[in-house]
């Protein structure tokens, strides 16, 4: 009985919390369609209001009335159907959807996606939503495995598409591996988590990411392994909680992220001169950028032509930016990162206080998982306080969300 009554209360606090939320679900062709089903079923018991559009495929393995029955809507189908268009309108449900769910996605509708194709009502909502899409991938275990899916779900998660990782298990092809659909559970706990609140509303990020190119002469420069991708990962967490970013890259070959104002700069001295730029106006600062600590003492306006004698290059020292942050900073918060190959606490505690920082986020970038071009990273955050915390593996993505988090309590005690 007790069990009982506190299951309900559970539950009704559950639908209380998400009241009013809209999800539109995407349902594509595949056999696990029918665990969409039970998908719509625990949304809706959540208090999630759910619109459901189906490809004409799906629709060979549930009917629409099933959907509609469980979801309380009218399930849309077709692109070109004037009653579906006027009572329900592609358009419309692209902007009310808070989160896009794709559950099952097909290989052929992450295929599509990832193309920019958009040919039936499924690919043009998502084309058209502003919401975040989480994709939950289902289909035989060796079109999962192809390299050209791969390709796509790198290509899409990168543009910011969220993914979920099939299940492993007994797939209806009667091959055993990776390709289930997850759990509907775990899907609901992902909307959950993308639904979290704008909590970094208000701070206006200036966030500094990749590599810069010193030249030597016209066709050559100096530069790091950096690929970028910490300081865009923190860029784009930063547009999901609210923030307004403005993000200075050096050169890269990411995509931008959506929503940032995006300065793009080659030399460590441009960086410099952007980041001062925007520097009165910020709340906090993260220095994801790896700045060239050199840069050749005069630049060779010609093409240097190779000899047979060794040749000097003398380089001389760029501006610390972050130092030189740390000495006039008025309020904002400022977190730096610490490349290390020997000693990681020692030197990050080290930068933290020379450069005056609130924060530093110390890798160890020859340990596995972590450094410059994965999407992974092994990081330790230490701030101000002296406060050193160790975290495991995790994604760019997952780490710049602890910084956020980490960057949040230290404002809150201020
Ligand atoms: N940084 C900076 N300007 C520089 C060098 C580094 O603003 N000229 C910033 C980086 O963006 C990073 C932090 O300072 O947030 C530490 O950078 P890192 O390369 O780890 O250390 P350095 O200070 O360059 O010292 P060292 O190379 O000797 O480890």
């Amino acid at each position: 009985m007790f069990a009982k009554s506190f299951v309900i209360g559970y539950f009704q606090s559950m639908a209380e919390a998400q009241k009013g939320h809209t999800v539109v679900l995407g349902v594509a062709g595949g056999i696990a369609c029918y665990k969409a089903v039970e998908l719509v079923r625990l949304l809706v018991r959540d208090g999630f209001s759910v619109q459901v559009l189906m490809t004409r495929e799906a629709m060979e393995f549930v009917t629409p009335l099933t959907f509609q029955t469980l979801s309380g809507h009218p399930v849309a189908t077709e692109i070109f159907s004037l009653t579906q268009e006027s009572e329900i309108g592609h358009i419309n449900l692209a902007d009310q959807a808070e989160v896009f769910v794709i559950a099952p996605a097909t290989a052929n509708i992450i295929g599509k996606i990832a193309a920019g194709i958009a040919d039936d009502l499924l690919t043009t909502v998502v084309m058209a939503t502003r919401a975040p899409v989480l994709i939950a991938p289902s289909m035989n275990v060796h079109m999962y495995g192809n390299p050209i899916l791969q390709e796509n779900i790198r290509k899409l998660k990168r543009l910011g598409y969220n993914f979920m990782e099939p299940a492993e298990g007994y797939l209806a092809c009667g091959y055993e591996g990776k390709g289930r659909l997850p759990e509907p559970e775990e899907i609901v706990e992902q909307v959950r988590g993308l639904l979290k609140k704008k909590d970094l509303a208000g701070e206006k990020l200036l966030i500094t990411a990749g590599p810069n190119h010193e030249a030597i002469d016209p066709v050559r420069y100096l530069t790091s392994r950096s690929s970028g991708k910490m300081g865009y990962a923190l860029a784009r967490a930063g547009v999901r909680r609210g923030a307004e970013v403005t993000l200075i890259s050096g050169p890269t070959s990411l995509p931008p992220p959506a929503g940032t104002r995006l300065v793009r700069v080659k030399t460590a001295a441009e960086m410099r001169e952007a980041v001062m730029d925007a520097f009165p106006q910020s709340t906090a600062v993260v220095m994801a950028a790896a700045v060239a600590d050199y840069s050749p003492e005069r630049f060779i306006p010609r093409k240097l032509k190779k000899g047979e004698k060794p040749i000097q290059l003398h380089l001389k020292p760029n501006p610390d930016i972050l130092k030189e942050l740390g000495a006039k900073k008025n309020g904002q918060i400022l977190v730096g990162f610490a490349a290390e190959t020997e000693e990681l606490v020692a030197n990050a505690k080290k930068k933290l206080r020379e450069k005056n920082l609130d924060l530093i986020v110390a890798n160890d970038v020859t340990a596995e998982g972590s450094g410059f071009e994965g999407d992974t990273n092994v990081a330790t955050i230490l701030d101000r306080k002296g406060n050193v915390q160790p975290l495991p593996l995790m994604t760019k993505e997952e780490l710049a969300d602890r910084i956020y988090n980490h960057l949040l309590a230290l404002k809150n005690e201020q």
